[in-house]
């Protein structure tokens, strides 16, 4: 399939790329700035002007939607944009438009998730082929916070406040899968394997990066803060991702090639000894038994 990405360069698209690279897919990466890439076509494109928009979707099959102002401007961005989008892509006669929202733009009517909910409309109302993914925050955004955090005298700290964070490596798996399964018209909910308190996951991070940062107990401030605390920004939508936190910020070390020998019980081992006749009992070491299997 021939798939523009917009936001190509995010913190998703860095991972979803690659991944529908890796799927055989011929993608067309957008961004406003000049790139070039071995495995993806570049191309310049702005949603906030417009510029670039209608060449970027053209002759594509699919277009996964990422582009996003998270600051400031994102009702021209995300809004006005995903209908210069749409317009482009009707142009383009693009079979599939994917976009990805966060878990809770439905539920709160404020700042950058009330945008999200717009631009969902814009495109459950297209008549193009679609589907919505919406997802909760990212391990890789969450890190990034906390590294900015942490370069603070000390971290303020929300106990109330819930996270469910998934990696960006699922996310893009399922947009991969939800592209092959063609346009569903529907909106789904993708979440992280936990949810946790902002102690568990200051905590968890601290010791990942073995760090004795001091922690400030705060109450965060804000309307969307306040629906996060009460469970807004959550999903039990399944499946649920399955990388957790810990996994991402220690990765498990990778199983050692001779695994299947290493779990082998040895010719001396309990689960070797031929039941009820001691005189075939074969007797010795038995250090292969217990080995460590992990490098
Ligand atoms: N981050 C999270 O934890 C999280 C959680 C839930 C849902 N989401 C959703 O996931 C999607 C991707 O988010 P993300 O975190 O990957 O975003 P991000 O890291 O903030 O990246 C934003 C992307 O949008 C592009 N962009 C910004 N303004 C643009 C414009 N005027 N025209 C064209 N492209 C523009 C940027 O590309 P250039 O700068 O290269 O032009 C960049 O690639 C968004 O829909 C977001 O709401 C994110």
């Amino acid at each position: 399939m021939r798939i523009l990405v917009t936001g190509a360069t995010g913190t998703l698209g860095r991972a979803v790329v690659p991944a529908l690279v890796r799927r055989g897919h011929q993608v067309r990466a957008m961004s406003r700035r000049e790139r070039e890439g071995t495995d993806v076509t570049w191309v310049r494109g702005d949603l906030a002007s417009g510029n670039g928009v209608r060449q970027a979707a053209r002759d594509c099959d699919a277009i996964v939607h990422l582009a996003t102002q998270a600051r400031r401007g994102s009702e021209r961005m995300d809004v006005a944009g995903t209908l210069t989008l749409v317009s482009a892509a009707r142009e383009a006669r693009v079979s599939h438009l994917l976009y990805v929202s966060p878990v809770g733009a439905d539920r709160v009517p404020t700042g950058l998730p009330r945008h999200k909910f717009e631009a969902e409309r814009v495109i459950r109302g297209s008549g193009l082929g679609h589907t919505v993914l919406r997802t909760t925050h990212y391990h890789q955004w969450l890190d990034r916070l906390l590294r900015r955090l942490a370069g603070l005298p000390a971290i303020p700290v929300d106990p109330s406040v819930p996270w469910q964070p998934i990696d960006t490596a699922e996310v893009a798996a399922r947009l991969g899968g939800l592209l092959a399964d063609g346009p569903r018209g529907e909106t789904l909910e993708f979440g992280g394997p936990q949810v946790l308190g902002t102690d568990e996951l200051v905590r968890t991070w601290l010791r990942a990066h073995r760090s004795r940062r001091l922690c400030v107990r705060v109450r965060y401030p804000g309307k969307l803060i306040a629906a996060q605390r009460a469970g807004a920004l959550t999903t039990d939508a399944t499946p649920l991702g399955r990388i957790s936190w810990a996994d991402y910020l220690c990765p498990p070390m990778p199983l050692s090639d001779d695994f299947a020998v290493e779990h082998t019980a040895s010719p001396t081992s309990p689960a070797n000894q031929p039941e009820g006749d001691p005189d075939l009992r074969v007797y010795g070491g038995d250090e292969g038994y217990q080995r460590q299997t992990r490098k």
